[in-house]
């Protein structure tokens, strides 16, 4: 009896391990390698390292520290020189888990894992040889890890490092790496949006992926978590941008209760074209098509695409006109109007006149410095719009008239109104015309009169005129 019930355990304890699962490498490491804390050695265990039966070329060292990882690896056997392929580290203590320590033994791995432990800063780095194809430092309150730590991993295609505490995605130069950068509450965004920047790289886990804003990205002032998939339409943005022109995020708008909407900028300076671009990516508040061929404004009024526009440059162009603002989204909303070095003669001043600088919109500003201004008395209008928008209108002093080299904010009207199309002229003329009809009359009556007196009769009209009461005075 005795011996078959020790037969029948030593067939339990046999069977499983050795039988039903034999040693077999795609059930350990699929893509990475990850073993359960059941497969720790024992806590009663001096060595803190040990192979895996059930695994070829993998061990597992648990709860160690930087002396007791060394002591283990020691212990059990691995080494540079040994045949293990795939490790797995879990509950490592570390200040600081330095790679340089050990490179020769991580240079031969091809799955390193390091998890659920509790390690402050990643430092030294890999060697150049290392084979790893997939490094999972997963869950360790990891703060920092050395720029240049990750850099040299060529055969690297997998990176896990989330649940973490990481503000920026280490340096990684490799090809076709899938990065999971999940569960990393403090990783700032400015330093995501480069990584995003760099095609290589592929993130994954992405609902679960968030970054943190700050003043660093686009002039944000607080903080604020933001969602991968937002940043992501950030840098998909150049994507769908206007033909040689740059897309950018202008800012990120949290006045919606929803989600985080982005505001964009377009730059298409520069760009010889003789038409606003058509049409802006959604949500373009900001363009900027300074130095082009442009004659035109007509689209702010005709397009869709420009409702949403605050910031409008159009500098060094050959805009002619500002009457296409007059009733557009763009004229009640806007923030920033520059139309310097254009080819504006005249400053419609019943456009000018429905902007509004009050409440809402102190921070308005208006540049029209260095046009073609033809001044005539009409403009003294603009004159007392300029003087009293001055805060509004940084350039004042370069709206000048081109006819008469002055400024137009110190133009002299009563100089301006002497122009010969003035009214007050016409009234001139009247009078002179008046004056010489007067004289003309005169001289006929005298003649009449001198004709009448040598010639006995009166002269055409005056012969076929009634006689009047008052002639009787006459003669
Ligand atoms: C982690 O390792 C430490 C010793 O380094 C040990 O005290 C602790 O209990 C371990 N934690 C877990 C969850 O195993
Ligand atoms: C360690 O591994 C090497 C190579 O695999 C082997 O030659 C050596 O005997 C092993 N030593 C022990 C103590 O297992
Ligand atoms: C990590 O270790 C430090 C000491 O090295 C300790 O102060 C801290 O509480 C530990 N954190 C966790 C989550 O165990
Ligand atoms: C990491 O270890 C290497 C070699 O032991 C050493 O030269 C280096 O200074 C260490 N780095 C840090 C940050 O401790
Ligand atoms: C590592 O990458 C090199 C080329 O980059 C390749 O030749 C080699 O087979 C790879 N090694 C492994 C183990 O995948
Ligand atoms: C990365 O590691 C975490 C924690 O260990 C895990 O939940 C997650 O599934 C891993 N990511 C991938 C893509 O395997
Ligand atoms: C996580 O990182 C932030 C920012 O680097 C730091 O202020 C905080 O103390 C870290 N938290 C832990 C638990 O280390
Ligand atoms: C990366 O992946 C693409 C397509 O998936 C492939 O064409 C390219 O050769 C890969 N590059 C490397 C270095 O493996
Ligand atoms: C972090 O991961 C846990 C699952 O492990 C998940 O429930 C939680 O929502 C995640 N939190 C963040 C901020 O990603
Ligand atoms: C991520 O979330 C979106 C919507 O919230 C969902 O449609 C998508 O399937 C999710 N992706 C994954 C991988 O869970
Ligand atoms: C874009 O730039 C290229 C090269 O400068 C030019 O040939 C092309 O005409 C431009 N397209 C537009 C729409 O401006
Ligand atoms: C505008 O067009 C003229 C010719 O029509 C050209 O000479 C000039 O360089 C262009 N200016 C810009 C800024 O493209």
């Amino acid at each position: 009896m005795q011996m078959s019930y020790s037969l029948y355990f030593l067939f339990l304890l046999i069977i499983p391990t050795h039988c039903l699962l034999p040693p077999d490498d795609s059930s350990c490491h699929n893509h990475c390698f990850h073993q359960p804390s059941e497969s720790c050695p024992p806590v009663t265990s001096p060595c803190k390292c040990q192979r895996l039966s059930n695994c070829n070329n993998a061990a597992v060292c648990c709860n160690v520290n930087a002396f007791t990882l060394t002591e283990g690896l020691a212990c059990a056997n691995i080494s540079s020189t040994t045949d293990i392929k795939a490790l797995h580290i879990r509950n490592a203590t570390f200040e600081s888990f330095n790679l340089t320590v050990h490179q020769q033994v991580w240079r031969v791995l091809l799955y390193m894992t390091i998890t659920n432990g509790n390690i402050t800063r990643i430092d030294g780095k890999l060697p150049k040889s290392t084979k790893i194809s997939c490094l999972d430092l997963s869950s360790n309150h990891i703060n920092s890890i050395e720029e240049r730590a990750l850099g040299q991993l060529y055969n690297l295609s997998f990176l896990n490092l989330s649940h973490n505490n990481l503000t920026q995605v280490p340096s990684i130069r490799m090809e076709n790496v899938t990065v999971d950068i999940s569960n990393n509450t403090n990783l700032a965004c400015s330093n995501l949006k480069v990584k995003l920047g760099n095609s290589k790289l592929t993130f994954t886990n992405e609902n679960e992926t968030f970054c943190i804003t700050s003043k660093d990205f686009a002039w944000f002032q607080t903080t604020a978590t933001l969602p991968f998939s937002q940043l992501k339409r950030v840098h998909e943005l150049q994507k769908n941008c206007v033909l040689n022109c740059t897309c950018s995020m202008y800012r990120l708008n949290l006045s919606q209760v929803k989600l985080a909407s982005f505001e964009v900028a377009v730059n298409c300076s520069n760009k010889k074209f003789s038409a606003l671009p058509v049409p802006l990516p959604p949500n373009t508040i900001f363009l900027d098509v300074s130095s082009n061929n442009i004659t035109s404004i007509k689209e702010l009024k005709s397009e869709s695409s420009y409702e949403n526009l605050r910031y409008f440059y159009a500098d060094n162009n050959q805009i002619s006109s500002l009457k296409p603002l007059e009733g557009t989204k763009f004229i009640n909303n806007f923030d920033t109007l520059s139309l310097q070095r254009n080819k504006i003669k005249l400053l419609d001043t019943y456009v000018l006149d429905n902007i509004q600088f009050e409440r809402n919109f102190n921070q308005r500003r208006v540049r029209l410095g260095f046009n073609n201004l033809h001044c005539d008395c009409s403009t003294k209008k603009l004159k007392v719009w300029l003087l009293s928008k001055l805060s509004h209108i940084p350039d004042h002093d370069d709206i000048r008239c081109e006819n008469m080299n002055a400024k137009v904010t110190e133009l002299d009207p009563s100089k301006l109104c002497q122009s010969p199309q003035d009214w007050t002229d016409y009234i001139y003329y009247i009078i002179t015309a008046e004056v010489l009809l007067l004289v003309g009359l005169i001289v006929k009556v005298s003649y009449d009169y001198w004709v009448f007196k040598t010639a006995g009769y009166l002269p055409w009209p005056a012969s076929k005129m009634p006689r009047l009461p008052c002639d009787w005075l006459c003669e």
